[in-house]
């Protein structure tokens, strides 16, 4: 996983809890570079995982929530980061239509190792947008949260229902509705 993803995880922890809760979860999952990642950089993704339940304990919180919390946060970040993503986009679904066939794509040329999850569009109008989520990773939360933070980002209302296709969750549907 790309280091880009822990930089941001470790961020929004520190603001979200405190530099004392960062260090925690560090010694708590035993990673042994000390949590001394780059952006740049390739990380195991059982880091994160272990970054995650490290705080799930320490907080109390669930870490489905914490991955979608992070995923909201994580959309605020990308915005900033990478402008040119969306760039162009004057609201949520132009977005979340573009992220297999232009974000990720994007997102692969300039980090070839990059291990992204299909977002395929279903079906789309206005109103109504379904997306088809794919990934060994099983990271809908983070999608999820990403959703709410496009949403968010644009100033819009809409909601997002999540229908897990599978037992382990690499495979979900999500469906995300304005009000009529
Ligand atoms: C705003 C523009 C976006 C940028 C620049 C971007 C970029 C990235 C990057 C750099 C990663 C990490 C890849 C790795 O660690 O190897 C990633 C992963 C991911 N992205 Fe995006 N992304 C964007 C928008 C979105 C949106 C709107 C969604 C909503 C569904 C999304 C869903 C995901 C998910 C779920 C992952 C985790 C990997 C997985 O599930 O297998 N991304 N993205």
């Amino acid at each position: 996983m790309k280091g880009v993803v822990f930089t941001e995880f470790l961020e929004m922890v520190e603001g979200l809890f405190s530099e004392d809760m960062v260090d925690d979860i560090i010694e708590d999952a035993g990673i042994a570079s000390g949590g001394a990642y780059t952006a740049v950089g390739t990380y195991p993704f059982a880091e994160l995982l272990a970054l995650i339940t490290a705080l799930s304990q320490r907080s109390g919180l669930d870490t489905a929530q914490l991955v979608e919390r992070f995923g909201h946060y994580l959309f605020g970040r990308f915005a900033v980061l990478y402008p040119h993503s969306i760039e162009g986009c004057s609201h949520a679904f132009a977005v979340l239509g573009n992220i297999e066939k232009y974000i990720h794509l994007e997102v692969k040329k300039l980090y070839p190792d990059a291990q992204l999850p299909e977002i395929n569009v279903v079906s789309s109008d206005e109103q109504r947008l379904e997306l088809l989520y794919s990934s060994p990773r099983c990271l809908a939360p983070l999608a999820r949260g990403l959703i709410q933070g496009a949403l968010d980002h644009f100033g819009e209302q809409g909601s997002i229902v999540l229908e897990p296709l599978n037992a382990e969750g690499s495979k979900v549907r999500f469906v995300v509705e304005h009000p009529v």
